[in-house]
């Protein structure tokens, strides 16, 4: 027996509960002691009289899971003679918009539900698009509440035109609209006899029967290698669930993204030996030759192989309430790969609810955007309209580890491809040589006014005295010529510092020791910052002065005005600064002079 996911789209007032407990009681999937309950509950808080409110079956559970913080869904199964089903069932707000994108993640199908009485809304539009985007291509399109409307056919055509017109460039494979009563029954699982202009199937009938199979199983064979199985030196096994396409032994198969070309071997499916395995299948294979292969490689077939690149234009939905800054590093979770990503540019902002394109700097809670994206590996992917595994991906916070987006690859930008590293005959150490050198970044961070500067001046002065070839990369300086037009709000000082950063790793590779005396008062540009060198050559210093102390220092009068209000985004008032946890030297500077910070500093260098 197979098994049909799906999503419900709907608020509460389109009867989606009604609908809902009613499939799940007429097909008696709910037990005995909930039907107890159930009459109990729907004579103290029903709405519908002496009968059964079939909403409370769906409602208590609401309830409680909207509690929840979590992006969470509820899911609810139950079984007819044809089918196991699976229903996501997610609140319709565009505050849930987040929830309703997990739900249709995992579904084949969607039942978008609407009020006969209302028509196709906003709302309507909202829910389509999003599970369009989540790459379903079976919709429902459940009318709801047709005995409100004395059962009229002409209701039902008009709405389902306007859909039909709606949704054609949503690009969905089918498209079922029902007329229906949640409350009554009508066409739920038995066909209506109060709408005898309708022939079509009860909403039942269509989901015990809709072939929602997609054409993955056709598709070229791609399998990500989750895991290494290497019991013993005679075996090796790689793991891994099909995404797409059939095995057997003897394919010929290439490893991305190396390109080694081998062929397979033996297809296992749990111990056992088998002649094929298809999409879907979780398998060991093994190879007929020694070829390197781990985690987050992709096997696939030698003669049609997916293309392989490090910069993407992708949909991203942002599902953190602290908002998407571009330039910022987020770990990126693709198949079984794991990389470094930054979006390197909004495009565009989409309006859930118009489908509009929106200028945007930043990605809040719940919106979805258009961006380029760019890896610190290569990627080996599909699109993720043809193919989910190898096209969807979720970011992640480096320091939070909480799920930040969920993002669906479009497809790499070209321009990547053509810019290739030009290696140059003098590198880094032949010029630290004969500089007599070695390359440093010395990174200070700290308040506004905490002693950066004075600090990064004097120490720059003592190693010109001693010889040294250095350069000061200061925050106001800089805001003076490369950085001009960035301000203060989050996204800008995350572009700020990573413009600096990549000027600082330049004037290194020069040779130079730089000293850069920026707030950079975001702990993830401060791991990004770092990640650009090698160990031993990035030495972050923490200039820690109290922001009372910097407040009555106040050398350029900015405190005062952040007091009165006159200055937006300032460090340490309204805008964070997450002070290091594990700078190479910390200097509490209100207790020990400038010039002591730079024995300190000194030290540490060796
Ligand atoms: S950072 O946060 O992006 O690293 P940066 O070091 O470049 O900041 O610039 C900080 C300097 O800009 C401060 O020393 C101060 O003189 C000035 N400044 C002006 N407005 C602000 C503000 N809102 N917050 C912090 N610094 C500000």
């Amino acid at each position: 027996m197979d098994t049909l996911r799906f999503i419900t789209c709907g608020s509460v007032d389109d009867g989606k509960s009604t609908l809902i407990g009613r499939l799940l009681f007429e097909s008696k999937a709910i037990f005995d002691d909930q039907l107890a309950a159930l009459v109990k509950d729907s004579a103290q808080y029903g709405t519908q009289g002496n009968q059964m409110d079939l909403a409370l079956l769906v409602d208590g559970l609401q309830a409680e899971r909207e509690q929840g913080i979590t992006i969470d869904v509820a899911y609810r199964f139950f079984t007819t003679d044809e089918r196991r089903f699976v229903v996501a069932d997610t609140p319709g707000h565009e505050q849930y918009t987040r929830n309703m994108a997990t739900g249709a993640s995992t579904a084949s199908l969607a039942v978008i539900l609407i009020d006969a009485r209302k028509g196709v809304l906003v709302q309507t539009r909202r829910h389509s698009r999003i599970v369009a985007m989540m790459g379903i291509k079976h919709v429902v399109m459940a009318v709801n509440k047709m005995d409100l409307v004395g059962f009229d056919e002409a209701t039902l055509n008009a709405m389902a035109a306007e859909y039909r017109s709606f949704a054609s460039a949503l690009g969905f494979a089918s498209l079922q609209a029902i007329p229906l009563s949640g409350l009554t029954g009508d066409n739920v699982l038995a066909p209506s006899t109060r709408m005898p202009w309708y022939s079509g199937p009860t909403l039942l009938q269509y989901l015990n029967r809709v072939d929602t199979r997609t054409t993955q199983h056709e598709g070229p064979f791609r399998m990500p290698v989750q895991w290494v199985n290497r019991p013993n030196l005679d075996f090796r096994g790689f793991c891994g669930r099909v995404a797409t396409g059939t095995l057997q032994p003897g394919n010929a198969v290439r490893v991305l993204p190396s390109g080694v070309q081998t062929r397979i071997k033996t297809v296992l499916l749990g111990f056992n030996k088998v002649a094929v395995a298809t999409a879907g299948d979780a398998v060991t294979v093994t190879l007929v030759d020694e070829v390197d292969a781990s985690r987050g490689d992709v096997l696939v077939a030698a003669d049609a192989p997916p293309e392989v690149a490090d910069q993407f234009e992708a949909k991203l939905l942002w599902m953190s309430e602290h908002a998407l800054a571009p330039g910022r590093q987020y770990l990126m979770k693709q198949a079984c790969k794991e990389v470094t990503a930054t979006v390197m540019e909004i495009k565009y902002r989409v309006d859930v609810n118009s489908g509009a394109h929106l200028a945007a700097k930043v990605l809040g809670l719940n919106e979805i955007a258009v961006v380029n994206l760019s890896t610190s590996a290569p990627l080996v992917f599909e699109p993720y309209a043809i193919n989910q595994t190898l096209g969807g991906f979720i970011l992640i916070d480096k320091l939070s580890f909480e799920t930040v987006g969920a993002g669906m690859i479009e497809f790499a930008l070209r321009r990547a491809n053509n810019i290739h590293w030009q290696a140059l005959e003098l590198n880094k150490a032949m010029r630290a040589a004969q500089m007599h050198q070695t390359p440093r970044c010395i990174w200070f961070t700290g308040l506004s006014g905490s002693g950066k500067s004075t600090i990064a001046n004097l120490l720059d002065k003592r190693l010109y005295a001693e010889g040294r070839h250095t350069y000061v990369l200061d925050g106001d300086n800089v805001r003076h010529g490369l950085n001009r037009n960035l301000g203060f709000t989050e996204a800008d000082r995350v572009e700020n510092i990573r413009r600096v950063a990549e000027v600082a790793r330049l004037m290194m590779d020069a040779g130079l020791v730089v000293l850069v005396s920026f707030i950079s008062p975001f702990a993830a540009e401060r791991a990004m910052a770092r990640s650009l060198f090698a160990p031993g050559e990035f030495i972050e210093v923490f200039v820690d002065t109290p922001l009372e102390e910097c407040e009555r220092r106040d050398a350029k009068g900015l405190y005062s005005k952040a007091r009165k209000g006159d200055l937006k985004n300032f460090t340490g008032f309204d805008s964070p600064y997450e002070p290091p946890q594990d700078a190479e030297v910390h200097l509490l500077a209100a207790h020990h002079s400038p010039a002591e910070c730079v024995e300190h500093v000194l030290r540490a260098l060796g």
